[in-house]
C-alpha cells in the first residue's frame, strides 16, 4: 500500500514558526515520525511540501492511480482553496485532513475547511501526533475495504 503525505504553505518553517502554537518539532521531525508509523504498518510513504497552491493542485491530481490514499495538512489553503477542493473532486482519492492545532477553537476564519466534507476524517489539535494517527486511521480504513 502506498500513501502520499501532502503539506501546504509555511509548514516548511515548523520548529521556528510560532512555536507556542505549532511546537518545536520541524517538518523533518514530523516526517520521521510518520515514516516510522508507515514502516510499522508496512506502508510506503511519499512526502511532499509546497508553499504554492498550483503545485499542491498538481500533486493531488497526480495521486490518482498511483497511491491508495493521502494524508494532507493543507495549512491555510484548507480554509480558502476551492482549487484544492476541486482537485480532490476531479481526482478522488481517500484522504485524511490533519491540522496540528485545533482549528475549531481558533479564529473564526480558521474554523471551516473546504476539504473537510470530502475527507475520510479530520484530525485537529493533536500536534505532530496527528500525522501518524491519521496515517494509521486511513490505512485501517483502506484495509477494511
Ligand atoms: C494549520 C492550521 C492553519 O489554520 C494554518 O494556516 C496553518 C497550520 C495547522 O496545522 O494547525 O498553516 O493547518
Amino acid at each position: 500500500m502506498r500513501v502520499a503525505v501532502l503539506n501546504g504553505p509555511n509548514l516548511n518553517l515548523l520548529g521556528e514558526r510560532e512555536p507556542a502554537l505549532y511546537g518545536r518539532q520541524t517538518l523533518a521531525d514530523i516526517e520521521a515520525l510518520t515514516r516510522a508509523e508507515a514502516a510499522a504498518l508496512d506502508v510506503e510513504v511519499e512526502w511532499f511540501q509546497s508553499n504554492h497552491e498550483g503545485a499542491l493542485v498538481d500533486a493531488v491530481q497526480g495521486l490518482r492511480g498511483r497511491v491508495d490514499g493521502a494524508v494532507i495538512n493543507p495549512a491555510a489553503f484548507g480554509h480558502t482553496s476551492l482549487a484544492l477542493r476541486d482537485a480532490f473532486l476531479a481526482a478522488p482519492v481517500p484522504f485524511v485532513e490533519v491540522h496540528l492545532t485545533n482549528i475549531f477553537g481558533r479564529e473564526p476564519e480558521r474554523r471551516h475547511t473546504v476539504l473537510a466534507d470530502l475527507a475520510v476524517a479530520v484530525i485537529a489539535g493533536l500536534g505532530a501526533s496527528g500525522y501518524p494517527v491519521g496515517l494509521r486511521a486511513l490505512v485501517d480504513r483502506l484495509r477494511a475495504g
